[in-house]
């Protein structure tokens, strides 16, 4: 089973970096295929907590190699921190990372055009970007008269390519700021620091495509680890409430060139609630004390940003959507611990639109804005079950609205998450007969 992939279903934060972390026992490769530093990836393991934003979460686990693809769009400094302070907490790097010369530049113009531009998204409200370039940064690669990739950062007439682009990033930032004014940038001091940097790099950077290629026609194991969500998807997601990359199930084969008969199995990671960072509809949205209980209890602040992020009830429709665009197998169900303690939990099964009932996910935003959700309410449970290995050792109400999500999502859940250590995790199929929650009715 060469690739297998685990893709977030919703608007991204749904801990795909501990399922990642779990898998990679059983693989060689772990990849990241899109993205950026966007990206916030916690795992949790022997008491230590790492926050990685570039680097495959397979990173921590010696015997795996993690791979950077052509997708990503990467910030030398962001990485290079990320490499140095990986490397003095004692995680070997250096023979483990490989980063593609296909990959995107990140500049600091391109940080200063994501602020510039917030607040212009073509219906000109705010998309509440993470501000680490991203948009800017896929832009320029897609406009492809003033990129930079990382391969470029090793080739004659580099000097004379930053100047051209620094000239039109000074004009264009110049006439976006207006009267607040921006300091210019100089394209020898720009030169002589990524010059810096892609020396740093050096020992790193390679043809990721052929590696991978190799390897998987090889039989080698890989791990496509997904960023974002599927709902952030620029094509398939809440567009323009959006991330500027394919980070559904269908950004794997084009952001790593791999093609798709080799990903023979897809996870699709869900939180057993919603959350959401930045601007966007959001219709199972608790804008009350529900919403707070899941904030507090999640610890649901921005890994990247801190921001605080906005809370909700399960949506099934959206879910779903996500699952079958992704070519989803089965369900990852992440902080199903943060749910106790509620009287009642709530599933949406359904939106209501114009006096309609849809189950079908909007392709407009403006449709997906006024859906009032439709919501199966289940009992709740008071048991802590941050402790519980096995399936049998939750209760009943749990069981049921695992059982519940699964039947509305259409696919199995095999995997179940109670707390953010690695040992705080239950393998659906190891579960004894009578306690499947992996069935899903159609
Ligand atoms: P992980 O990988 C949650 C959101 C931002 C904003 C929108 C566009 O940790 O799940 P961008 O900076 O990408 O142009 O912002 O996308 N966003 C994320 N939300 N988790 C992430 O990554 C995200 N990456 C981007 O909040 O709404
Ligand atoms: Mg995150």
């Amino acid at each position: 089973m060469p690739g297998t992939c685990v893709i977030g279903l919703q608007w991204g934060d749904e801990a795909k970096g501990k399922i990642v972390d779990l898998l990679t026992e059983r693989h060689d490769i772990v990849v990241r295929y899109q993205g950026g530093a966007n990206a916030g990836h916690t795992v949790v393991t022997g008491g230590q907590t790492y926050k990685l934003s570039l680097i495959p979460s397979g990173i921590l686990r010696p015997a795996v190699q993690c791979v950077i693809t052509g997708g990503v769009v990467v910030n030398p400094p962001t990485l290079l921190a990320e490499i140095d302070d990986l490397t003095n907490r004692g995680v070997p790097v250096a023979e483990n990372l490989m980063i593609s010369d296909r990959s995107h530049v990140i500049f600091p113009w391109h940080i200063v055009q994501d602020r510039l531009t917030e607040g212009c998204a073509s219906n000109g409200e705010a998309i509440g970007t993470t501000m680490r370039g991203i948009g800017p940064c896929y832009s320029d690669k897609v406009g492809r008269a003033h990129a930079v990739r990382l391969g470029d950062l090793y080739r004659p007439g580099l000097a004379e390519r930053l100047t051209r682009i620094v000239e039109h990033k000074n004009a264009l930032l110049a006439a976006l700021a207006g009267n607040q004014g921006f300091a210019p940038f100089s394209a020898e001091q720009v030169h002589r620091e990524y010059a810096h940097y892609a020396e740093r790099l050096r020992p790193y950077v390679a043809d990721t495509t052929t590696f991978l290629l190799d390897a998987l026609e090889a039989g080698r194991n890989v791990l496509f680890e997904g960023a974002q969500g599927a709902l952030l998807d620029v094509d398939h997601g809440t567009y323009p409430y959006v991330t500027s990359s394919n980070s559904s199930g269908v950004g794997i084969t084009a952001g790593a060139g791999v093609p798709g008969r080799y990903l023979h199995k897809t996870i699709g990671v869900v939180k057993a609630y919603c959350t959401r960072v930045g601007g966007g509809p959001f219709p199972t949205e608790q804008n009350n004390e529900i919403g707070s209980h899941l904030r507090q209890r999640g610890n649901e602040y921005g890994t990247v940003t801190r921001r605080p992020r906005r809370c909700g009830w399960f949506d099934a429709v959206a879910a779903r959507y996500a699952a079958r665009v992704s070519g989803v197998d089965t369900l990852a169900v992440m902080l199903l611990d943060v749910l106790s303690e509620l009287d009642e939990v709530k599933i949406c099964t359904a939106y209501e639109l114009n006096g309609r009932r849809l189950t079908s996910f909007p392709s407009h935003v403006d449709d997906l804005r006024q859906a009032v959700p439709i919501y199966e309410t289940l009992p709740g449970w008071c048991q802590n079950i941050s402790h519980a290995r096995h399936l049998d050792e939750l209760p009943k109400n749990a069981l049921r609205y695992l059982a519940r999500i699964s039947e509305a999502v259409g696919r199995p859940v095999e995997i179940v998450s109670v707390g953010a250590d690695r040992q705080q995790t239950i393998l659906a199929q190891d579960a004894p007969r009578g306690h499947a929650v992996a069935q899903p009715t159609g």
